[in-house]
């Protein structure tokens, strides 16, 4: 906040101690965040209750950072986690066919960019980074719920990312069909009867539709996979987020698919992406 208050309630000491007592675990750093992001002090007031109320930071704010990138949030949208960035720098790594070393294209299409699909997008954030991180991205982007489409709209127009609203692959231009590169998808993974167990922040604030993947959580990531194939160009690759118990089951799902499948793990992320190669 640029002007300064003489609100004592307003200084960075007195709104620590709210979001203290309101059991938030980085209560002091919030406290900076929110008082950087504020434009005025009734703005700043606004905020610390809401985010005291409850309500994630990330919407309080109206960003989080993923890859090192800030990806705008809006009400109602699923924060990106930071769990995810391994889904996005693997499949980075794969926009190329053989990795992050450039090589031959094969089929002639030495100078073509390699086409991308955000799937289930949400903000964006997972398509943003890719593109960030790999030169040369044709980027698609979908996902069912308006509120993430207009908000993916908003961070994907400074990489030329299209997005579309609907469900899976139903709202994609046709002309993609045999030519994608990577599909990347954290798709929701949550069982239905685990959403009631999840913390607030996800439960209350975050649409039921970006958490519940069915009776075992993997509904949607089976529908993706059976789609995939008709998209992905032959050698392109499937990559989906997952809990770490769910990868057995979702690789045979892939391999059902038609989808050579390995799991990629990173503990310190608590990262489980199942990768597959059509
Ligand atoms: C777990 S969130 C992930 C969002 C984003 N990929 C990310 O990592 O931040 C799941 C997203 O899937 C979308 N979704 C759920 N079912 C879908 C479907 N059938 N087709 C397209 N998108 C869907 C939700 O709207 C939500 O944005």
């Amino acid at each position: 906040m640029s002007p300064t208050s003489s609100d004592p309630a307003l200084s960075a000491d007195a709104i620590t101690g709210r979001l203290r007592a309101a059991g938030c675990v980085f209560a002091e750093e919030e406290a900076l965040l929110l008082i950087e992001s504020a434009s005025s002090p009734d703005a700043l007031r606004a905020m610390v209750s809401e985010r005291v109320a409850g309500v994630p930071l990330e919407h309080v704010v109206g960003w989080a950072e993923f890859c090192g990138l800030r990806i705008a949030i809006d009400p109602g949208v699923f924060v990106p986690r930071r769990r995810s960035e391994l889904l996005a720098r693997r499949a980075a790594e794969l926009c190329r066919p053989g990795g992050t070393t450039p090589r031959k294209p094969p089929h002639g299409l030495a100078g073509q960019a390699s086409v991308v699909i955000d799937l289930a997008c949400g903000s964006g954030a997972i398509g943003a980074a890719i593109a960030t991180l790999a030169a040369d991205v044709e980027l698609h982007a979908a996902d069912i719920d308006p509120a993430a489409v207009a908000c993916a709209r908003r961070n994907l127009a400074p990489v030329g990312g299209q997005v579309y609203a609907g469900d899976l692959y139903e709202p994609l231009p046709g002309r993609l069909r045999g030519r994608v590169s990577v599909i990347a998808a954290n798709v929701p993974y949550v069982p239905t009867e685990a959403v009631t167990l999840m913390p607030p922040e996800a439960r209350v604030y975050e649409p039921l539709v970006a958490l519940d993947g069915g009776p075992d959580g993997l509904d949607v990531l089976r529908r993706a996979a059976v789609g995939a194939a008709a998209w992905l160009m032959p050698g392109g690759h499937l990559l989906i987020e997952t809990a770490s118990g769910q990868a057995e089951i979702a690789a045979a799902a892939f391999a059902a698919a038609g989808l050579a499948a390995t799991v990629a793990r990173d503990e310190e992320l608590g990262a489980t992406v199942v990768i597959g190669r059509r």
